[in-house]
């Protein structure tokens, strides 16, 4: 992908993740809190890959591993490179710590915040094409906010141009008017940048070695320093504590919800009380009720609906389905026209084929109900196969678990299984056999066959 570059510098990035986050009043470090269920460094770094860089420097400190793992859940490791900052010395010390992979290369580093997470890539090749364009050393990132209240500010000369940035805690009176505010996000001349921070001081109130004294470094040095002024504050929008998580949660929850209005045709009976992650998909004329939450990479087909109370996890759901209150669905998948619930529960790559159905309290784990088959009452259905048009009586149970190993049910096509069956697993039920209700199935069943009564005997 293009990344605006005229000069065709390489681009690398660099992603500040090693603060605690004190004002998270937390156990956990706070790039790793989620949002739209994902850590925050996370949707930094994905943001990052766009811009198609060499390689994506993250600065570890708090909870270091964990951070790391969390990335690499997501990311291929030869894609990734982590430089350690022991100590949390301030934002120039983060970005110094990876001294020794980038100081001597001939690119444009574009630094980010892990704790900045919905910047767009679109919004950042903009940037690195003005600053490619402009020769700058130095390009940042403003916005300009009604309440700049703890960022810090862009203080210009006379003229205009870039001054210097002062942090919330060392401004005056004058400076903490200014409304214009540094979102943290900056491209640099990389050679430039390494030999500016040598010589950035710790003599603030904060006592850290701030990134933000850089550009006026390169400035006093003669470099140009640019400012991108961007539009949308949402997008720069850092997360220090946890109202402005939950306000970041709900902005992107109305974006997604609104999207899926506009282009995919989704109906929302109560869009403020609907919870969608923003990468779920959707086909068109799906109603969704009140307090349905949906998470994760799930898919929902056309013309399905989703009453209250349902929660949908990883999953893909196809067409035509109606998915009554309450059901909880995770890892699985549901088939066209299937109908499922009130409060089932289908998990562990659950697979309901076409036509099925699963009523209520009925759980499904790791197991394939077959085309038009149903299970409508009070079942427990785990590491089963069903064939077609089976039926599964109320209150019927794979007996799989024996205290140590998981063991298979198979249950062929047109089966009749009574209310109240316990299906000593492993077992076998041919095509077309029957079970009479209350039966305890303890060994395989022949096509045709009915059995009945505890064990189980063949009655024709
Ligand atoms: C920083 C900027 C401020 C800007 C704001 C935008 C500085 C000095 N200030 O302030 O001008 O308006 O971002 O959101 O840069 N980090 C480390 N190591 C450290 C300190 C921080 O890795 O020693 C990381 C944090 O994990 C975080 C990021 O750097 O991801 C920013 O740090 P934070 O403490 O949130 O800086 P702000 O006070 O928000
Ligand atoms: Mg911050």
């Amino acid at each position: 992908m293009s990344n605006g570059n005229s000069e065709e510098r390489p681009i690398d990035v660099l992603i500040m993740a090693a603060g605690l986050g004190t004002r998270m009043r937390s156990g956990l470090a706070k790039v790793l809190h989620r949002l739209d269920g994902r850590p925050l460094i996370n949707h930094v770094c994905s943001t990052a890959a766009v811009l198609g860089p060499e390689k994506i420097y993250v600065v570890i400190g708090h909870q270091g591993e964990d951070v790391k793992t969390a990335i690499l859940s997501e990311m291929d490791a030869d894609a990734v490179e982590f430089a350690l900052q022991k100590e949390q010395l301030g934002t120039g010390d983060a970005v110094n710590s990876a001294r020794g992979f980038l100081e001597n290369r001939e690119s444009t580093v574009v630094v980010l915040s892990g704790d900045v997470p919905l910047i767009r890539h679109e919004t950042l090749s903009e940037m690195i094409g003005q600053h490619h364009k402009s020769g700058a050393a130095c390009t940042v990132l403003t916005v300009k906010l009604d309440d700049p209240a703890g960022y810090g500010r862009v203080i210009r000369s006379e003229d205009g141009n870039f001054d210097r940035i002062v942090e919330q805690k060392d401004a005056s009176d004058a400076e903490r008017a200014v409304n214009e505010i540094n979102s943290g996000i900056y491209c640099f001349d990389t050679k430039k940048l390494f030999a500016a921070l040598a010589g950035v001081k710790n003599n603030n109130a904060q006592g850290e070695y701030y990134l933000t004294d850089v550009p006026a470094i390169l400035r006093g040095a003669g470099d140009t320093v640019g400012l991108f002024v961007h539009d949308k504050k949402s997008e720069i929008e850092g997360i220090n504590d946890r109202i402005q998580l939950a306000e970041m949660e709900r902005l992107l929850r109305e974006n997604t919800i609104e999207r899926l209005m506009r282009e995919s045709g989704v109906t929302f009976i109560d869009p403020q009380n609907t919870y969608i992650s923003e990468r779920a998909k959707f086909g068109r004329d799906t109603v969704v009720y009140p307090n349905v939450t949906i998470e994760g990479d799930s898919e929902i087909g056309s013309g399905s609906v989703i009453r209250s109370g349902s929660r949908i996890t990883n999953s893909r759901i196809g067409d035509g389905v109606e998915i009554l209150d309450n059901c909880v669905i995770i890892d699985s998948e549901v088939g066209n026209t299937c109908k499922v619930g009130p409060m089932a529960h289908l998990r562990g790559k659950a697979v309901m084929t076409e036509g099925s159905k699963v009523g209520n309290f009925v759980e499904l784990k790791k197991t394939v109900l077959g085309k038009g088959s149903k299970a409508s009452h009070l079942t427990y259905l785990g590491d089963a196969t069903i064939g077609e048009k089976t039926n599964i009586g109320a209150g019927t149970i794979t007996c799989n678990y024996d205290g140590k190993n998981k063991h298979q049910t198979e249950i062929g096509n047109n089966v009749r299984i009574g209310s109240d069956t316990m299906l000593v697993a492993p077992v076998k039920v041919g095509d077309g056999a029957s079970t009479g209700a209350g039966s305890v199935v303890t060994k395989d069943i022949e096509p045709g066959d009915l059995v009945i009564g505890v064990p189980a005997k063949k009655m024709k």
